[in-house]
């Protein structure tokens, strides 16, 4: 296999920009899983799917039709042929997405699906079970984190459109997320035993992307 570098970590940890960062410094595509288990999620709203029915949501878990890009500098999703880049990041999607995430079915289809993209590799897959189970022997695997309260920063910037997402509502949304992403029965979030940790509390976006090539080059 060609280098797959796993980035796993919570919310806000940072992972999508040093990500997309890290693959434009290598010359590799960059897959965003988060998008997807979003754009399932969303797909389920828009059809009035009950999200906390598991059973709901695994009848129709193999309906949605997922188109994925993986340029770093364009990422793209599609559902069923419609663009969902900017309605899968709303704070409805974001507070329904553990939901949906946790079916199996739901990450039965999936992993086939990243699987596929991934391919022989030249890529950087982020998400929550990339070094864990969708790629156990990437040769690169990283787990980032972050404080609570730097991450919820992060997020509620992201978020400064919505007035609704201050700081604090934040971090609650985000410790039941992360709370709800660690402690499902299906993959969940945790870190891989070959992973490498790297704290971005005190580190800025250049650092971050730095420390992971530098780390790409020392383990391949
Ligand atoms: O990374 P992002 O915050 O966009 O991920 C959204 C949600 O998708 C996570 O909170 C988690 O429930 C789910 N997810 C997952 N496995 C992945 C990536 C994301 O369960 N590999």
């Amino acid at each position: 296999m060609s280098l797959v570098i796993a980035m796993d970590g919570p919310s806000g940890s940072g992972k999508s920009s040093a990500s997309k960062g890290v693959a434009r410094a290598l010359g590799l595509r960059y897959l965003d899983t988060g998008a997807m288990y979003r754009a399932m999620t969303w797909w389920m709203v828009q059809n009035d799917v009950p999200v906390d029915d598991p059973e709901a949501v695994a009848a129709r878990a193999a309906d949605p039709v997922l188109e994925v890009g993986t340029d770093p500098s364009a990422p793209t999703i599609t559902v069923d042929g419609t663009d969902v880049s900017e309605p899968i990041r709303t704070r409805e999607v974001t507070n329904a997405v553990s939901a949906v995430s946790a079916v199996p079915a739901v990450r039965a289809r999936l992993v086939v699906l990243q699987r596929e993209i991934i391919g022989t590799g030249g890529i950087v897959v982020e998400g929550r079970d990339i070094g864990t189970v969708v790629v156990p022997d990437a040769p690169v695997k990283v787990y980032l984190t972050a404080s609570e309260q730097v991450r919820a920063q992060r997020r509620a910037k992201d978020l400064a459109a919505d007035p609704a997402a201050s700081v604090t509502v934040t971090l609650d949304e985000q410790a039941r997320r992360d709370r709800l992403d660690s402690t499902r029965t299906t993959s969940p979030l945790t870190r891989a035993a070959d992973a490498t940790e790297i704290d971005s509390t005190e580190l800025g976006l250049a650092e971050v992307i730095e420390a992971v090539v530098r780390l790409a080059k020392e383990q391949t």
